[in-house]
């Protein structure tokens, strides 16, 4: 039956994170029995439980009359004027709740079909619609856009700039590279960034809007991860923060990270009008929108006292337990006066020991002796190769059982 499916399904792959689960699940038995359980530092998906306000709301929804129909996919009413409240409160920003706001199933699925809604699928090379990606970046990006039958060009982000490129050298190395300005659809980018953890400022993100303003292209600001900054840092700013963003940028949001809500699958995009409409009519004929409890429930958490405690709380553990990770990584003669750990979201990126030819090689090794699950950042793009994602989300008790794992089985830099 393979044959009957068309050739976008066939070029992808898993996506890493499972195909790292699977194997990790091959693996369970026999590290269990030496003493290595597996502690999975791989998935972006914190441990601890969502807050307790939400998952009441949640309760309180499910038994009230009328919630168990079908939704529409822009969002039910409260939850869009949620969101248009939050984005005032928190940035400042004035948004239509008629026209600029979209619910999401995750800011995966939004992702991914507005890339669906700007690539004009083809196979052929020469003709493909391009998007820019950053590389390092989210591994879903790439693969997002080769279903869709478009071509990822990887935007490198790079230490000597803070991971802010100038995008117009950019521009010029695409064009040597032999393709063209005018193939390009969109700009994805991701800050607070995973994997690295780093964070934009308004100037860059100015940068951004004049860019893709010049070449009549969308941007996509992911920000999965804004709320994601620790304490006493400068808050990651919004696109809109930036003057006339809006006649060019959309903006994807989470409940994952922030509230621990990974399995909810709830999210939205706001921006741009047009985008913002074409996603929801392009949503209406695949999806019905999210179960009107989780919007409700949702919508309540966004605007409260408690929402914004427990992420307070959420980055303060997070610090903690990266203060752990880093100090056991400097035992173990990793660099780390070099490597500046991120002050948001909750991923360390490291170099890889110098005796490994590739990250993968060593995020096996590592997996297969002390049962610790670490992404290879070749998974993260071409520039990924040489490093290793590790998302600190298991307990703190943990984290100092994987310092402990990696002394006694060996892995010091070198
Ligand atoms: C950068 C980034 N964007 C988006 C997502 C997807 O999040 P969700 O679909 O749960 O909202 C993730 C998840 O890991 C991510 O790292």
């Amino acid at each position: 039956m393979k044959e009957l499916f068309n050739d976008y399904v066939q070029s992808l792959e898993t996506y890493i994170m499972f195909q790292i689960k699977q194997e990790t699940q091959r693996l369970t038995p026999e590290l269990t029995a030496k003493g290595r359980k597996p502690i999975s530092l791989s998935m972006g998906a914190p441990v601890e439980a969502p807050p307790e306000f939400v998952t009441k709301k949640l309760i309180e929804a499910v038994n009230e009359d009328g919630l168990h129909t079908y939704t529409v996919p822009k969002g039910e009413s409260y939850f869009v004027e949620a969101v248009a409240t939050r984005m005032k409160n928190r940035f400042g920003i004035d948004l239509d709740t008629k026209t600029e706001i979209c619910s999401l199933i995750g800011s995966k699925e939004g992702i991914a079909n507005m890339i669906r809604a700007l690539v004009n699928p083809t196979t052929d090379v020469t003709k493909q619609d391009i998007i820019l990606i950053p590389d390092p970046g989210y591994a879903s990006y790439k693969e997002m856009v080769k279903v869709s039958g478009g071509l990822a060009y990887g935007v490198p982000l790079k230490p000597e700039n803070n991971f802010m490129p100038n995008l117009d050298e950019v521009a010029a190395n695409l064009e040597k590279d032999g393709y063209s300005m005018k193939r390009v659809k969109a700009l994805i980018i991701n800050y607070p960034n995973n994997p690295l953890g780093a964070v934009a400022n308004m100037d860059y993100m100015k940068h951004t809007v004049e860019f893709c303003k010049k070449h009549k292209i969308l941007l996509m600001s992911d920000a999965a991860y804004i709320d994601m900054v620790f304490e006493g840092q400068p808050k990651a700013p919004s696109v809109f923060e930036v003057e006339g963003a809006k006649d060019v940028a959309v903006e994807f949001y989470s409940f994952s990270k922030p509230y621990s809500m990974t399995g909810w699958r709830i999210g939205w995009v706001c921006g741009n009008k047009d985008a913002v409409g074409i996603l929801a009519k392009l949503k209406s004929t695949i999806d019905t929108g999210i179960y009107k409890p989780i919007q409700k429930a949702a919508a309540a958490i966004l605007n409260s006292k408690e929402g914004d405690e427990y992420i307070v709380e959420a980055n303060k553990r997070f610090e903690r337990k990266q203060k752990v990770v880093v100090d056991g990584f400097k035992e173990l003669g990793w660099p780390m006066d070099k490597i500046n750990p991120p002050k948001a979201t909750f991923y360390l990126w490291l170099p890889i020991p110098p005796k490994y030819k590739t990250s993968k090689e060593f995020t096996d090794a590592v997996l297969q002796k002390s049962g610790i699950v670490l992404v290879p950042g070749s998974g993260f793009g071409e520039n990924g190769e040489g490093w290793v994602r590790m998302s600190i989300v298991a307990s703190e008790e943990q984290m100092h059982e994987v310092i402990k794992r990696l002394k006694e089985d060996g892995f010091y830099f070198e």
